[in-house]
């Protein structure tokens, strides 16, 4: 239960976080028969990018950031000079989380109830990478961060300190980007460009 594995220590590699989080099934989304996906990247990246949960795409393959957000965000990654391939990828939560729509798997957000549960995996991986720079893409990452709820547009364009010393920067999710259209999805990604580009800075 959640309450005897706070007491527990985190898993020390990768591997073995992996595969623990893979038997895991403290809360309902991980008993609906999706993949769970840990995260991904460099041991000890100075960057951590932290998403909501895997979409359908990365439920299948068993990798973070792969499908539609996934190159919304490498193509802004890109664009800010941020390297993804030296940063570590991962989610709030490890499993995806969706209804069904016919043959579709429609995604669904995950309760706050089910981010704290999987914080403790995101503190694993924190443990082992030790970032220095920690970015939230939307409320439910920084949520899995923080463990409180906060507004992404009063939290944005700061780093936020965390308890290890590292810093949090909270920005919107890639996702939120791919659901506007015309002018707003130009200015939002314009905000979003400028959110890479203070976190970038701060990588150097
Ligand atoms: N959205 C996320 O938040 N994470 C992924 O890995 C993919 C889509």
């Amino acid at each position: 239960a959640a309450g005897e594995r706070e007491e527990r220590k985190h898993p020390a590699t990768f591997g073995e976080i992996g595969d623990a989080i893979a038997a895991c099934r403290d809360c309902a989304i991980a008993t609906c028969g999706t993949r769970a996906v840990a995260g991904e990247g460099k041991v000890d990246a100075a960057l951590m990018i932290v998403g909501e949960q895997p979409g359908d795409h990365e439920g299948k393959a068993g990798r973070p950031f792969i499908g539609p957000a996934g190159q919304m965000l490498d193509e802004h990654l890109e664009r800010a000079g941020i390297d993804r391939a030296a940063a570590y990828v991962t989610n709030a939560v490890k499993h995806f989380k969706f209804s069904w729509r016919g043959k579709r798997r429609l995604h669904q957000s995950p309760t706050a109830k089910e981010i704290d549960t999987c914080r403790w995996w995101l503190e694993a991986e924190r443990a082992v990478v030790k970032p220095r720079v920690v970015v939230a893409l939307g409320a439910s990452a920084a949520r899995g961060l923080i463990g409180k709820t906060v507004s992404v547009s009063q939290a944005r364009g700061k780093a936020i300190p965390l308890e290890d010393g590292s810093e949090l920067w909270v920005t919107v999710h890639p996702s939120y980007l791919l659901r506007l259209d015309g002018k707003a999805r130009v200015e939002q990604a314009a905000l979003f460009a400028n959110d890479l580009a203070a976190i970038r800075a701060r990588l150097t």
